[in-house]
């Protein structure tokens, strides 16, 4: 079965081709992060206008790629929830009016389900360590949107352990990197600069850190940033830019391990995923790595076009939904949140 996926849910256009074991035949993706960098964040209605004038474009030349006709492709995926209302449509009517016309099932998709599952997908340059029949495994989301700890129970099973009670860890690297002058998303920046710094040259707060549960909070971190920086000069900001970074990032990253090795001391599962556009960060991947190897874990991050937004996760998410019979019918909408049944809460 070859599904065709499409990923509108924020700012990044993608297109993805993907068979239903996960290997992925195409991935397209358009990004205009520059459009919105004058504004230092997401504008929706830029996005969406975007995403209307490239769309079709991606899909187009996803098919040439791969020498495919359009009635070749077996089913549609598109993620409809969560995510900004005018991007997502875009994604819905497209998808909705290939299905019709060529008489095709259709799902929507949640966009966090994408995220679980990217670390299944496959390539000529990818394979994951363990699939995703294998389950439980204990799952830590990271993107600009959501920061949470989940324990899989089986594809399609997901119970919320803890969650951000305020900002992604993602949302509060991208206001840091602002504060310091630096592009938007500001993520892969920070991480770049840290790479030169000393994660111990300044001592930024560690919310939640000790507190018995999988709750995380980012907002105290970023305003002791902003504190710091309020009192700093220019010529300070520019000789510390690396320290800075280092610390900041190894705050946020020391209370994510801390939250995931409690989960794993808890529920005693071995096998673990990080997954989310804050996954790409060097420093973050190296530590979990090391934790990993201490607890024996069986950890897989995906590699970095898997980890940020991607149409082909939403292509294996639907694939496996599409298989087990599962379709959407044309009233589909978008949604802003999840739907109430997308997650357990925890027991
Ligand atoms: O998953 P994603 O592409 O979109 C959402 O679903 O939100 O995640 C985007 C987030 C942004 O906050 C971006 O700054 C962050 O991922 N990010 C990174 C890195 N690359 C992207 N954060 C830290 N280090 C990186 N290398
Ligand atoms: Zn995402």
């Amino acid at each position: 079965m070859i599904t065709l996926a499409v990923e509108t849910s924020c700012d990044d256009t993608s297109v993805s081709i993907v068979r239903n074991d996960g290997l992925v035949l195409s991935l397209l993706s358009a990004t205009k992060d520059l459009d919105h960098a004058p504004y230092g964040g997401i504008v929706p209605e830029i996005a969406s206008r975007n995403h209307s004038l490239i769309l079709l474009n991606l899909i187009d030349q996803s098919l040439k790629k791969l020498n495919l006709k359009i009635d070749e492709i077996d089913g549609f995926s598109v993620t409809n929830r969560p995510g900004l209302i005018g991007s997502l449509i875009v994604g819905i009517v497209t998808v909705k009016t290939l299905a019709q016309f060529l008489n095709k099932p259709f799902i929507g998709v949640n966009h966090l389900e994408g995220h679980l599952v990217a670390p299944f997908l496959k390539d000529d340059s990818y394979a994951p360590k363990f699939e995703l029949k294998d389950s439980p495994f204990i799952a830590l989301a990271i993107s600009g949107g959501h920061t949470s700890l989940y324990k899989v129970h089986e594809f399609g099973k997901y119970e919320v352990l803890g969650t951000t009670r305020d900002d992604a860890a993602g949302e509060a690297i991208d206001k840091f990197a602002k504060m310091l002058g630096l592009g938007f998303p500001g993520g892969a920046q920070v991480d770049q600069l840290a790479q030169a710094g000393d994660p111990q040259a300044f001592d930024f707060p560690r919310s939640l850190l000790h507190e018995k549960n999988y709750d995380m909070s980012f907002s105290g971190v970023k305003s002791a940033a902003q504190r710091l920086i309020e009192k700093m000069s220019n010529e300070e900001i520019k000789i510390n830019l690396s320290d800075l970074c280092a610390s900041y990032q190894k705050a946020i990253i020391d209370v994510l391990l801390a939250k995931l090795d409690r989960a794993y001391k808890q529920t005693k599962i071995s096998k673990v995923i990080i997954t989310g556009g804050v996954s790409a960060n060097s420093r973050l991947r190296l530590e979990a790595e090391k934790w990993a190897d201490r607890r024996k874990i069986q950890l897989m991050i995906p590699p970095l076009r898997y980890c940020t937004d991607n149409a082909a996760m939403i292509g294996l998410a639907g694939c496996v939904r599409l298989q087990n019979k599962e379709c959407s019918s044309f009233d589909l909408g978008p949604n802003t949140q999840p739907e109430p049944d997308d997650f357990m809460e925890t027991k």
